[in-house]
């Protein structure tokens, strides 16, 4: 590699490899060892369908370059590495002289989902807008009627009491709602600090087994490894009540809630119009419930999506929120075995960065 695009070549926020002659790897970026979960080291100078594997599309776009076509584009191959499903990606082999090829993969769910979690925030933010008059216009006229209710309900008698109770309750449920609104109001993390997330994940747990998720059993697996990320303790705990919740909302009585944190250094995403993010953080949330409503699955994100009698359908939408203001992603996976909800976070990387 000649030496002056080795910084470009390794800060390609999509994965690249260039493969010789025989097919052996001969440079591998920082997103391909990221991508693959194979460090460069082991990859250098072997065979590349060692990895790739017999036959596969990566190893035909490699020969079709070679032989033929000068570049070669496959669209939404499943890619394997080491005999591990690795994503689906767009495969891209364009020949560069000497028989070497230059490989690119564009991972296609990361890029849908960066789409995905960006349009969200967009949603989002109408919805901050919203909340600033909402709270205002509803809560002072709101104080009036369930101060009257209550005024009244003194002069009445037991029965008719029943119906100022009525008034004073629905008046105490859109408050709450309003505050929920609220919360959109509040841009950004805030002051950003250190944020364990093994620490708020137990008070989340706690928080949840004391009440609304007491019928739910509750599995973990923490890898100790995973050092702090940077935000708002508080509003990354809500995510986790938040997503808690759902799952107990959505499952039995003997319901079981997995919940899992791995840490992949080198899990990188490709942000629109911004350099590539590392995110390299994993909480994994999952339940053994009956799966998300397929009717509403591609909305679950959206405010106001909700398949409860009383639910305000603003949970995910704060989550979603939540997670791109701190830079990180949230996707769902849900079938009728149960649901997964993956949020990944980038590492702390001290003050004023
Ligand atoms: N773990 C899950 N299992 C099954 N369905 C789920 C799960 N999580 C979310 N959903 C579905 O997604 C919808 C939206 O969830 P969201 O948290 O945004 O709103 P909500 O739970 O309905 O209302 P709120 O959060 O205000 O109580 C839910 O109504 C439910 O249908
Ligand atoms: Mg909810």
């Amino acid at each position: 590699m000649r030496r002056s695009f080795e910084p470009i070549w390794l800060a390609l926020p999509f994965p690249a490899f260039v493969i010789g002659f025989e097919g052996e790897i001969s440079e591998v970026n920082d997103a391909a060892e990221g991508f693959c979960m194979v460090s460069r080291k082991q990859m250098q100078a072997r065979p590349l369908v060692q990895f790739a594997g017999e036959g596969s599309a990566v190893v035909d776009a490699i020969t079709q370059a070679q032989r033929g076509m000068r570049s070669v584009v496959l669209h939404d191959v499943k890619v394997g590495w080491g005999g591990q499903p690795r994503g689906e990606a767009n495969v891209q082999a364009t020949r560069l002289g000497d028989g070497e090829v230059l490989l690119m993969l564009h991972p296609r769910s990361i890029a849908d989902k960066m789409d995905r979690s960006l349009m969200h925030r967009t949603a989002a933010r109408s919805v901050a807008g919203m909340a600033a008059m909402l709270a205002h216009e509803i809560r002072n006229p709101l104080a009036g009627i369930s101060g009257a209710a209550q005024l009244l309900g003194g002069t009445l008698s037991a029965d008719d009491r029943e119906l100022t109770a009525v008034i004073e309750e629905e008046a105490k449920r859109i408050g709450a709602l309003v505050n929920r609104v609220e919360a959109f109001g509040d841009m950004g993390p805030g002051v950003v600090k250190p944020v364990n997330i093994h620490d708020i994940i137990d008070r989340a747990k706690r928080a949840a087994k004391a009440g609304f998720a007491a019928h739910m059993t509750f599995k973990d697996v923490f890898d100790p490894s995973i050092p702090p990320t940077a935000g708002s303790a508080d509003q990354l705990m809500q995510v986790i009540i938040n997503l808690l919740k759902n799952a107990a909302e959505a499952t039995p009585k003997g319901g079981i809630i997995m919940l899992k944190t791995t840490y992949r250094p080198g899990v990188k995403l490709m942000l629109p119009g911004k350099r590539s993010q590392s995110l390299p953080i994993e909480i994994s949330i999952k339940d053994n419930g009956p799966g998300i409503a397929a009717n509403i699955l591609d909305d679950i994100f959206e405010p106001f999506v909700s398949s409860k009698a009383s639910g305000t359908g603003l949970g995910l939408s704060l989550v979603s929120k939540i997670m791109a203001d701190h830079g990180g992603v949230v996707d769902c996976k849900s079938d009728a075995n149960g649901t997964e909800f993956r949020l990944l976070l980038p590492v702390w990387k001290g003050e004023g960065r």
